[in-house]
């Protein structure tokens, strides 16, 4: 049994219904990787194809994988009837992807002629189009004037991405990968009903990388993984997300600015630059407390042989959260711990001026670094630990931002 294997799997989309529109693309085939990642993720998709759609990829398949229903043919009598117009109004979300450049014309000009588009014009919930084209084709002013029109409207565009066309070479065009068409879709449903609509998050991820020169740092072995879980957690209720990581940008993070940095210095001054308006700072990166105390220029090479080691002359680091102080920004830090956990962690919050904080004993092989699950405590400087059981970081993450709502200086929404 892999470690922390006992921990349920997240399902930020359950109670979800979202409707699949796909349309003729040789991209077809990704869209069956992403109704599997929707419903993985706790949804039930509902499936309609237009009729060169289905030419792409067999109606079959969508019914063998997925919960909901498929609709591929307007006048077929089996089908349920007005089975669009049902699809459209249970759907919390509809996804239309791969979306050719003649359904984003139907979209845009309310033409419903098909199981996709009239699905989409039966439809109030969030509209999520993922465009995939050749390159020329995407450039069209047509197509383009038809993408405003559909922003304009508050449909989110996802995509599409530049990479390898079926058209032949590389351009903008290709569809996005599944794991973003079902980030965008959990975006769209956060800003949509999601709780934490109009707030602005900071999440900081990964180990701080202080520079001994071109090629070494002084490092340590966080992943990024808690960061990176409380941004989706955050994005999925509809926040603002800013997620300055060290670590390579997340896959899926459709809805989440990332920014890159290396150095506890940087992080200070992102942070300090998405600071403004902030309702929150999730610290969960694991910052250097000391930097080398010169960054050497050029590679250091092995010393002489008659010299004996090296010696690495360090300097302390900021402490980058007790160092930020912004109105209305509520602070979240975490503490990795070995030993006395609760007194090392409650000393930190008062340090530091956190609202709560997040404690860890890292000496556990299914919690804290490298793993998906960690198992934290949370405390505030007054009330009584809140142990929370074995959970996948993304559900720790839930958790954390359950906390932050229900803080007496969170601001209440005003809908
Ligand atoms: N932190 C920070 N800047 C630092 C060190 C830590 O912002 N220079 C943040 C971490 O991101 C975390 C919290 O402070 O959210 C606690 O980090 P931790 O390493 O546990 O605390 P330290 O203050 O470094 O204390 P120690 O290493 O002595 O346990």
């Amino acid at each position: 049994m892999s470690a922390g294997s006992e921990a349920p799997t997240p399902q930020p989309l359950r109670g979800r219904r979202v409707a699949l529109g796909v349309t003729g693309s040789i991209s077809a085939y990704k869209s069956v990787e992403a109704a599997r990642r929707l419903e993985d993720a706790g949804a039930v998709v509902d499936v309609a194809l237009t009729p060169s759609a289905a030419r792409f990829v067999p109606p079959l398949t969508f019914r063998s994988l997925v919960k909901g229903e498929v609709a591929t043919d307007l006048w077929d009598p089996a089908a349920p009837a007005e089975q669009h117009v049902a699809m459209g109004r249970r759907a919390d979300a509809m996804l239309v992807a791969p979306a050719s450049a003649t359904t984003l014309a139907k979209l845009a000009h309310g033409i419903g002629d098909n199981p996709v588009t009239l699905t989409a014009l039966a439809t109030s919930a969030p509209l999520v189009v993922a465009p995939a084209m050749d390159s020329i084709m995407y450039g069209q002013p047509s197509v383009q004037a038809n993408l405003e029109l559909l922003k304009a409207r508050g449909v989110f565009i996802a995509g599409p991405a530049i990479g390898r066309l079926a058209s032949g070479g590389r351009g903008l065009g290709r569809l996005i990968e599944p794991i973003e068409l079902a980030a965008a879709v959990r975006s769209a449903i956060g800003r949509t009903v999601g709780d934490l609509r109009g707030r602005h998050i900071i999440v900081t991820a990964g180990g701080t990388r202080e520079p001994i020169d071109p090629v070494r740092f002084v490092g340590n072995h966080s992943s990024g993984k808690m960061g990176v879980a409380v941004a989706e957690a955050a994005r999925d209720q509809g926040a603002a997300v800013t997620l300055i990581t060290t670590q390579a940008p997340p896959e899926g993070r459709y809805g989440i600015v990332v920014r890159s940095v290396n150095t506890a210095i940087e992080m200070q001054t992102e942070i300090w630059n998405a600071a403004r308006g902030a309702n929150a700072l999730v610290m969960a990166a694991a910052v250097a407390d000391y930097r080398p105390a010169e960054a050497a220029e050029s590679k250091l090479k092995k010393q002489d042989a008659e010299e004996e080691g090296m010696t690495l002359e360090l300097v302390e680091n900021p402490d980058v959260i007790a160092s930020i102080d912004a109105p209305h920004l509520l602070k979240v830090g975490f503490a990795a711990e070995t030993d006395d956990l609760i007194e090392n962690a409650k000393a930190k919050i008062k340090r530091k001026g956190l609202a709560f904080i997040a404690a860890n004993d890292v000496t556990q092989s299914d919690a804290g670094f490298q793993v998906d699950t960690n198992r934290v405590v949370l405390l505030d400087a007054t009330g009584e630990p809140e142990r929370l059981p074995l959970l996948h970081k993304y559900d720790v993450g839930v958790a954390i931002l359950e906390r932050l709502k229900s803080h007496p200086d969170w601001p209440v929404r005003a809908d």
